[in-house]
């Protein structure tokens, strides 16, 4: 891969140049919050809605602002330039930054800044994945993460088991289950279609709010397609028409297979599919 150009607290690097404190909070404590925007045609998609999701996980954790948050967008934009993106994704993460030592009491936050790294994940194609064509499978799993899921923190090793599961059933990922219901996947919203009706579970603190979620429900809504915000089991979902999975990363994403279970046909569905080409044009004309 050729060399990125990364931002790390104010400064545009070569990645082999950037460097993080070993006592930084998120290293030691997974002390940080995180985004993932898309970019096609060179355009950032969703940038507010991931702008103001950002802001609210950082309130929820009382992290401080960094002074850099208001021109988060052009910082956002300059590596996309200085990286000739035209497709693929930003990464952004904040940190309570990089206190003296190690200790669990938050760091008094005149005295550490926080850290922010912003990292471009070059991936020409993303929108015309040919996954998308056949589908995926996935299995499903107890839902083990903590409970405030959303925020969207660094703690990212129970989805890492999550899709190492999957990995190991020869499946592409694993939908979370808690008390009977599913929450979510393990980096993406989970979604079932009956008939005319989309069902995904209801907001809460059980799961990620979605960016790319509330821009498909709104389309959904828009197509005069039925949209239910509530909780389903696996059962439900084995036994629906169309499954379906939503990120920045996939877009819309469609889901054939269930623990064994072949969704409808078995191939992808029409709902999903056209929700994945309403959401690529749509994203498209809004980019930024
Ligand atoms: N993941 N749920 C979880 C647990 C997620 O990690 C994500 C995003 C989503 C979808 O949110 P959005 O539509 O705003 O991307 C739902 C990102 C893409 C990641 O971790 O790479």
């Amino acid at each position: 891969m050729t060399m990125r150009t990364v931002y790390v607290n104010g400064d545009y690097l070569p990645e082999n140049e950037a460097k993080i404190s070993i006592f930084d909070r998120g290293f030691l404590m997974a002390d940080g919050v995180y985004e993932v925007t898309s970019v096609l045609d060179g355009k950032l998609i969703d940038f507010d809605g991931h702008a103001k999701r950002l802001a609210r996980s950082l309130d929820e954790l009382d992290m401080p602002h960094p002074a850099v948050l208001p021109n988060l967008l052009e910082v956002h934009r300059e590596l996309v330039r200085l990286n000739g993106i035209e497709e693929g994704m930003i990464y952004l993460q904040i940190t309570r930054g990089a206190p003296d030592d190690r200790d669990f009491a938050f760091p008094d936050p005149e005295a550490t800044t926080p850290t922010v790294v912003l990292f471009t994940q070059n991936k020409p194609g993303l929108a015309d994945n040919p996954v998308a064509q056949k589908g995926i499978k996935v299995i499903s799993i107890e839902d083990q993460r903590w409970a405030r899921r959303d925020i969207k923190t660094v703690q990212l090793l129970y989805p890492s088991m999550g899709k190492m599961m999957a990995k190991a059933a020869g499946a592409d990922d694993a939908w979370m289950v808690e008390d009977g219901a599913v929450t979510e996947g393990t980096s993406n919203n989970a979604y079932i279609v009956k008939g005319n009706t989309i069902i995904t579970r209801n907001l809460g603190n059980e799961i990620l709010h979605g960016i790319t979620r509330a821009a498909v429900l709104r389309f959904a809504r828009e197509a005069q397609m039925q949209v239910e915000e509530r909780s389903f089991t696996i059962a439900e979902a084995q036994e629906a028409d169309e499954a379906f999975i939503t990120s920045a990363s996939t877009f819309v994403m469609p889901v054939v297979e269930i623990d064994g279970a072949k969704i409808g046909t078995g191939t992808p569905g029409s709902i999903a599919g056209r929700l994945r080409e309403i959401y690529l044009e749509e994203s498209r004309k809004a980019g930024i």
